[in-house]
């Protein structure tokens, strides 16, 4: 029977974990692309934010035709961001200061520049080379038409999933056409991505975020969509189980955790890939997704709280990532939620409202029970950034027709010294995207000085987070609008979501608060604060 681990060993139950988008968060070498030596430099600001752990986005070497999800080697890291020997370093430098590494692995498709792919291509119709992806002949007279009618997985995008070389043969892409989908029913596939886990588990890292992972899995026959709903020839096939369990057994040899980037409606068959032999953490969509509203955010709460108790797997709590509209722009816009179909230009945004809001998210997601996940930026309280459209470069945009403004908004590099060029960025070129006007008043050096700053508020949290314990999560009555929940005793976290104040449910010391209370002592509307209750 396997022993107990160490209470350290359970470190991803609680931890908060930190996004690094590396094109983005500092630039070390000055050629306008941030870097590892950006990071290197920065792990005191990490540590000092009191981050558990950082999940790096693909930093591999790729043609970044979708922002290095698109991975030409994932044994080697892009020169655009440094060396392996530099990454090594990062990781044992980080850990040093108690912080653990994530890296991102891309297990659905590769570059069309990957060895495997260029090879593909240049054997031939019915190689074995070819069996490594999904290559077909087309449908209709000449084969001219796709080989089914499957949609791009980037939403709201018009452009096939199939492409055609030269050949006449098809191979498929759920994305872009520059990441040929790899074949997950051959065994070398398989073979390879448990040696590509090893390699970086050998490396150091503590844990793995799998992209796309309820995607890897395809109907051998590729039958249309349109043929029958169930079961979906892409999407949450029951053959991933299988995979997930062999790369578990890899994980368990170096204590490995894993983070599945698993969208899924289903609560049930999304708790299926957190079983206690599968993965051990997903992110929560519904949760990034839910609009800013207190019934709305309690049923998505209890939701993922029930769905996650029967297979014993933490909840993680996310406000936004690399994919999605900043938290102080979504919640200062008409639809609080989050929904790739409904992203358009101009949208009308209250931004002192959105980073009011954000600031209370802030204190409701690091007081729940489970992980939390912080992207880059986030704790400055950056807004999303309009880009200018011959800038953009996230291929989401193009893929749309240009009606989607795409994520690159959510990627500007950061601000990390007011009066710095680039803000601080970095010591040389313009940034590889524009950075907006007014970007400077969110520099981080401008924060750390002012405790009222959002990042001066993330510091705190973070710092009085261990307060709430490990216990389950106690909701306490409260007026309607308002989430108040306790978990360990004593410690009290209320949000008013109403559109008037609210007196505080409970009596109690403030411990912390994302603005001030009113002059009669009640909490404002969007406005959280976390008490000490004594008694509770
Ligand atoms: C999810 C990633 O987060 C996103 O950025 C990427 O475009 C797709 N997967 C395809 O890899």
């Amino acid at each position: 029977m396997a022993q107990p681990r160490p209470a350290s060993a359970q470190w991803w139950r609680s931890a908060v974990i930190y996004q690094v988008y590396v094109r983005s968060f500092a630039d070390g070498d000055g050629d306008g692309t941030g870097d590892l030596a950006g990071v290197r430099a920065r792990l005191p600001y990490l540590a000092e934010l009191g981050v558990d752990a950082l999940w790096f986005t693909p930093w591999y070497v790729s043609p970044l035709k979708d922002g290095g999800y698109d991975v030409a080697d994932y044994r080697a890291i892009d020169p655009a961001f440094g060396t392996l020997a530099e990454a090594e370093k990062l990781i044992a430098e980080a850990r040093e200061l108690g912080i653990r590494t994530i890296v991102d692995i891309v297990p659905n498709h590769v570059s069309d520049q990957h060895s495997w792919f260029r090879a593909a291509r240049a054997a031939g119709p019915g190689s074995p080379e070819r069996e490594l992806f999904h290559f077909r002949p087309g449908r209709g007279p000449d084969g001219a038409l796709p080989p089914n009618d499957w949609p791009s997985q980037f939403v709201g995008s018009t452009e096939p999933v199939w492409t055609r070389l030269p050949d006449g043969e098809w191979y498929l892409h759920l994305f872009t056409p520059e990441q040929p989908d790899l074949n997950w029913a051959h065994p070398v596939v398989r073979q390879e991505h448990e040696d590509i886990l090893r390699f970086w588990f050998e490396r150091g890292v503590a844990g793995v975020r799998i992209d796309s992972a309820a995607l890897l899995a395809k109907d051998p026959d590729l039958t249309d969509l349109a043929d029958g709903p169930e079961p979906h020839p892409f999407v949450d096939r029951d053959e991933l189980h299988d995979v997930y369990r062999s790369w578990r057994a890899v994980a368990d040899d170096y204590d490995g955790v894993f983070v599945g980037e698993v969208w899924l409606p289903d609560a049930e068959r999304f708790a299926r890939y957190l079983r206690p032999d599968e993965l051990h953490t997903a992110f929560n969509f519904s949760f990034l997704s839910c609009p800013w509203d207190a019934e709305r955010l309690r049923e998505s709460i209890d939701t993922t709280l029930a769905e996650h108790a029967p297979v014993g797997a933490p909840a993680t709590w996310v406000l936004c990532n690399h994919d999605v509209t900043r938290t102080a722009t979504r919640y200062g816009r008409a639809d609080t939620g989050f929904d790739f179909a409904a992203k358009a230009f101009g949208t009308p945004t209250d931004l002192a409202l959105g980073a009011r809001r954000a600031r209370a998210a802030a204190l409701l997601s690091l007081a729940l029970p489970g992980a939390v996940y912080l992207y880059q930026g986030e704790e400055l309280g950056l807004p999303e950034a309009d880009i200018p459209l011959d800038r953009i470069q996230d291929p989401m945009h193009a893929r749309s027709g240009g009606t989607d403004p795409g994520r690159d908004g959510c990627r500007v590099p950061l601000p990390w010294t007011a009066d710095a060029p680039h803000a601080g960025f970095g010591p040389g070129e313009e940034p590889w995207l524009p950075q907006p006007a007014g970007w400077a008043a969110y520099a981080a050096d401008g924060q750390a000085a002012d405790p009222d700053s959002m990042l001066a508020l993330y510091r705190r949290a973070i710092a009085l987070r261990p307060r709430f314990g490990q216990d389950p999560l106690t909701w306490l009555p409260a007026p309607d609008g308002v989430l108040a929940f306790t978990r360990a005793p004593g410690t009290v976290c209320v949000v008013n979501l109403a559109d008037r104040p609210a007196d505080l449910p409970v009596p109690g010391e403030l411990l912390l608060a994302s603005g001030p209370l009113d002059p009669r002592g009640r909490l404002p509307s969007d406005t959280a604060v976390w008490l000490r209750a004594p008694g509770l």
